[in-house]
């Protein structure tokens, strides 16, 4: 079943501490990425649309990305089609007064990669942010999963993830090196599915979890050239969520906070997005509704050492041992 995570993102969320108040929070109508040019990939629909009209909203020049795909990544469907997704978000931002550009490049090719950045450069002179948000999803178990859906999936979020980072940080390292000091940012889209597992999902968990990792690396390698590079794992109502889990992703008929309404997304990837948000990177936050959380990765919960090579048949007794000191994992999405 797909995006099991977005309910238990939303419950994991509700038993978070409200936590402290920002230090440096802005005052009310402070346009947090005024002057800033943002790239939003698949930003024709759901989560996307809302993040490219967000930067809009807080001051950015948009160019909103999006190949126009169906939900499996294949060809549009009549209820998919109705113009380009791209050119009709690009619309809105015009007519709401902001400034947008429109891409329909496949951004999981070398080339569509290349021309995605480029188009920032030549319409509006600058890059300042990467949103990385393209995907789509083919669900299957893992004894019945193609190896078309294998790589189909793997490609558009990891690939998808990879090339548009590259020709973006190629820039920003060129900016540095000429002495232009860019305050960019990058912000990645991972899933409570590759940060947890989720059953049905192996081709979109392993993907995920390689944008986790993905993040890191960047976020390691960039930051000399003044990137800073973050990933988001949101939870929101989509076509990739809203049919399968109809109930919980509705929106409330009696006028109370649309919790999963993908807006609610936003506001983090534009503050990730923007410069207010200094010194943070390498770090990876779930979100849905009004809450985030501060995901914390792989790191080791008991060691032991015997100080040589162990036997084999001598290993079971200091495994157990290990495992009864650590935490019990978080169960696997659709587990059990
Ligand atoms: N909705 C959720 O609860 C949820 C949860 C976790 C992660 N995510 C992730 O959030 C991102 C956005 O998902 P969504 O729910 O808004 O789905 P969506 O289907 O509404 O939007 C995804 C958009 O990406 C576009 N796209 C697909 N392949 C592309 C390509 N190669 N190049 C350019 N555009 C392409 C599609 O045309 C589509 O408009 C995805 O990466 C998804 O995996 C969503």
């Amino acid at each position: 079943m797909p995006h099991q995570h977005a309910t238990r993102a939303a419950d994991r969320a509700r038993r978070d501490h409200p936590g402290d108040r920002p230090a440096r929070e802005r005052p009310a109508g402070h346009r947090p990425a005024e002057g800033r040019v943002v790239v939003v990939t698949g930003a024709g629909r759901g989560l996307g649309r809302a993040h490219a009209l967000a930067f809009a909203r807080a001051g950015a020049r948009v160019v909103v990305n999006d190949l126009g795909v169906a939900l499996d990544g294949g060809r549009a469907g009549a209820a998919d089609r109705g113009g380009s997704p791209a050119g009709q978000v690009a619309a809105e931002i015009r007519a709401a007064g902001g400034e947008a550009a429109v891409s329909t490049d496949d951004v999981a090719t070398g080339r569509g990669a290349e021309r995605l950045v480029r188009t920032a450069l030549d319409r509006f002179g600058r890059l300042d942010t990467l949103v990385n948000n393209a995907g789509f999803l083919r669900d299957r178990m893992l004894v019945n999963l193609g190896e078309d859906d294998w790589d189909a999936v793997v490609r558009v979020h990891l690939k998808g993830h990879f090339l548009p980072m590259r020709h973006a940080a190629a820039h920003w390292r060129a900016e540095a090196k000429a002495g232009r000091s860019p305050r960019a940012r990058i912000v990645n889209t991972t899933s409570g599915a590759g940060l947890l597992g989720a059953v049905g999902q192996g081709n979109y968990a392993a993907a995920k979890a390689g944008v986790a990792a993905l993040t890191l690396v960047a976020a390691a390698e960039f930051g000399r050239y003044g990137v800073q590079v973050n990933a988001v794992a949101p939870a929101a109502r989509t076509r990739m969520t809203e049919r399968a889990f109809a109930a919980d992703m509705a929106a409330p008929a009696d006028g109370a906070f649309d919790a999963m309404a993908p807006e609610n997304v936003s506001p983090l990837v534009v503050y990730l997005g923007s410069d207010g948000c200094d010194g943070v990177t390498g770090r990876v936050f779930e979100v849905a509704g009004g809450r985030i959380a501060v995901m914390d990765g792989w790191r080791p919960a008991a060691r032991t050492d015997r100080g040589g090579c162990w036997e084999a048949a001598a290993l079971d007794r200091p495994v157990r041992e290990l495992l009864a000191a650590s935490p019990p994992p978080e169960p696997v999405y659709g587990a059990g």
